[in-house]
């Protein structure tokens, strides 16, 4: 807990000013936003990696003086960014420029003293605010401001499409409503470095990164945050001397197979997270699936956490998804809006199962990009070609080289607008012979399916995998009926209706299923809801 009173604060701005600047303002430089363009996506990883290194996260109480506690905190270094929001309770996230910051502040930082209860000494940096004397709070006429960090609610959003110009507009307006702020990555990024910061106690020179949603720009507020611990860059020493006469090797217990390093590596941080880790609830360790991984909920940043290990793929898949939803806007648009209505019909879930995933989906809309004339992205053996020696990148042997500077890829000259491009994206789907084909965007075709699956999409890598081997003939026939209401309601509207009042393009297509538009459409409901409970129960059953 940091003590602290408005005293103090006065008596730091009173004195000499210990750190030129002082408190920087909340609203930085946005520095996703303006300058992502031009850097590459492991450039813009590591800058924020490094920010959230010099980050605390800080429960505050409300109603409390928050100008003069900025300014007692820059008596430890300058406050380069902050923000509010509340989860359960308000907390502050502060960034100052330097990290010996954080170490200056940790000297007037103390255990808290508990009653009934023993506290855990393992110090992170989730700080608890606690005010000395009641009058350091403030009147209600300066209340902090908060930063959203959930979507809004359908219905609201619904109203506000519905005044939009053009179902293109609507696209737009959806995805700059309920895309992640830059409050909310730096969110993300903070709680990877604090759980980085816990396996630190084992491993010290691991990185726990983001991957998914998260980073490849079609994250929605609110979507789980899925996480990797990296373990493998550790101990591979480059200078190894050919002429040197001796090797010297570390002493290392080993485990049968890399699955079972990894699982015992995965049950001890779950352990750890779940005895020590301040605000790491609900901690399951899932270790006998495909890919061993440990759930937990981030209680401080409100986020639902998903660590696995070494998933180097998984990341690389993340970098190819960004580098295609940064290369032209109707891209992003186009996929989060699908993904969002999927989201809406119950066609993804948070819960595995049967269910298509949002990275099946999303490379559902790579692939239907791919097929416009003239293509509106390039094909990933296009993204290879343009690649050079620093891109080269074999990972688990699998060949995962594309382009990572944006510049070099050349935009489509193709204009169709998205109203356009939703339509037929429906219609694509509603028609398409998922019996006999495959979808392949590494070479942008549909291919025989070399397997049974009901849907089949070549994982990008490793190509001898179905990315959507999970879903079922229920699921997909789910999936086909609503793109086949959906290329019919877009049908009805060429434009802006004059009574808007009545959910039109994109806001129909959200309320599908209640509008009695659709015909089967109730019929579908229930069949959805029987559906995912027999997936449920097949999935716990696994
Ligand atoms: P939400 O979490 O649903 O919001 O979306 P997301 O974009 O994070 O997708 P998801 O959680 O389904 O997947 C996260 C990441 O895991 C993807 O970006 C991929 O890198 C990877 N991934 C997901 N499914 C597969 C799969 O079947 N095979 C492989 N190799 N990687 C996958
Ligand atoms: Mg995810």
């Amino acid at each position: 807990a940091i003590r602290f009173s408005s005293a103090e604060a006065a008596a730091v701005s009173q004195g000499e000013p210990q750190v030129p600047g002082g408190v920087a303002p909340a609203k930085g430089k946005t520095d996703s936003e303006t300058d992502s363009g031009k850097k590459t996506f492991n450039e813009i990883l590591a800058e924020r990696q490094e920010q959230a290194q010099r980050t605390v996260l800080i429960n505050c109480p409300p109603n409390f003086n928050a100008k003069a506690f900025l300014k007692y905190l820059s008596r430890h270094g300058n406050v380069q960014n902050h923000f509010f929001y509340k989860s359960k309770a308000m907390y502050a996230v502060i960034e100052f420029s330097e990290r010996e910051s954080i170490t200056s502040l940790q000297e007037v930082i103390t255990i808290p003293e508990l009653k009934d209860e023993y506290p855990v000494p393992f110090k992170s940096r989730v700080l608890t605010l606690m005010l000395k004397k009641q009058s350091d709070l403030v009147s209600e006429h300066t209340p902090v401001q908060c930063h959203r960090q959930t979507s809004i609610p359908v219905e609201k959003l619904v109203k506000k499409l519905c005044d939009a110009d053009s179902v293109s507009d609507q696209l737009y307006l959806l995805t700059k409503e309920c895309q992640l702020t830059e409050e909310n990555i730096k969110l993300r990024f903070l709680a990877c470095s604090l759980i980085q910061d816990i396996a630190s106690t084992y491993f010290p020179d691991c990185i726990v990164k983001p991957f998914g949603s998260s980073v490849n720009t079609f994250g929605k507020l609110g979507c789980d945050l899925d996480m990797f611990l990296e373990l493998n860059k550790i101990g591979k020493n480059t200078i190894r001397k050919k002429t040197s006469p001796f090797n010297i090797i570390y002493q290392m217990k080993k485990a049968p197979s890399e699955r079972i390093a990894a699982q015992r590596i995965l049950n001890v941080i779950g352990e750890f997270l779940d005895n020590f880790g301040p605000g790491c609830e609900g901690v399951q360790k899932i270790l006998n699936a495909r890919c061993p991984l440990v759930r937990f909920s981030h209680q401080p940043s409100g986020l639902q956490c998903d660590l696995t290990l070494n998933n180097r793929i998984a990341l690389k898949s993340s970098e190819l998804l960004y580098v295609y939803g940064c290369l032209d806007s109707r891209v992003r648009a186009l996929a989060f809006s699908i993904r969002y209505w999927a989201w809406t019909h119950g066609l993804t879930s948070s819960i595995p199962g049967a269910w298509i995933t949002n990275f099946s989906l999303t490379m559902m809309v790579l692939f239907f990009l791919q097929q416009r004339q003239p293509p509106i992205v390039p094909t990933l053996d296009q993204l290879k070609k343009l690649a050079d020696a620093e891109d080269k990148e074999i990972i688990e042997g699998f060949d995962c080289t594309f382009v990572s500077n944006l510049n070099k890829i050349t935009p489509t000259s193709n204009t169709e607008t998205l109203d356009v491009l939703l339509r037929d994206f429906f219609e694509f789907y509603g028609n398409f012979a998922f019996n006999k084909n495959s979808l392949n965007i590494r070479k942008g075709k549909e291919q025989n399916k070399p397997e049974a699956s009901a849907l089949h999409i070549q994982n990008p890598f490793e190509e001898s995998l179905n990315i959507s081997k999970n879903v079922n003939a229920a699921q997909l026939q789910r999936f086909v009926s609503l793109a086949r209401d959906g290329a019919w309601i877009l049908q009805q509207v060429e434009k802006h209706p004059s009574d808007s009042s009545k959910p039109w393009g994109l806001a129909a297509l959200l309320q599908a299923s209640d509008t009695g538009n659709v015909s089967k459409g109730f019929k579908r409901l229930s069949m959805l809801n029987s559906d995912r409970v027999k997936d449920l129960l097949n999935s716990l059953k696994m």
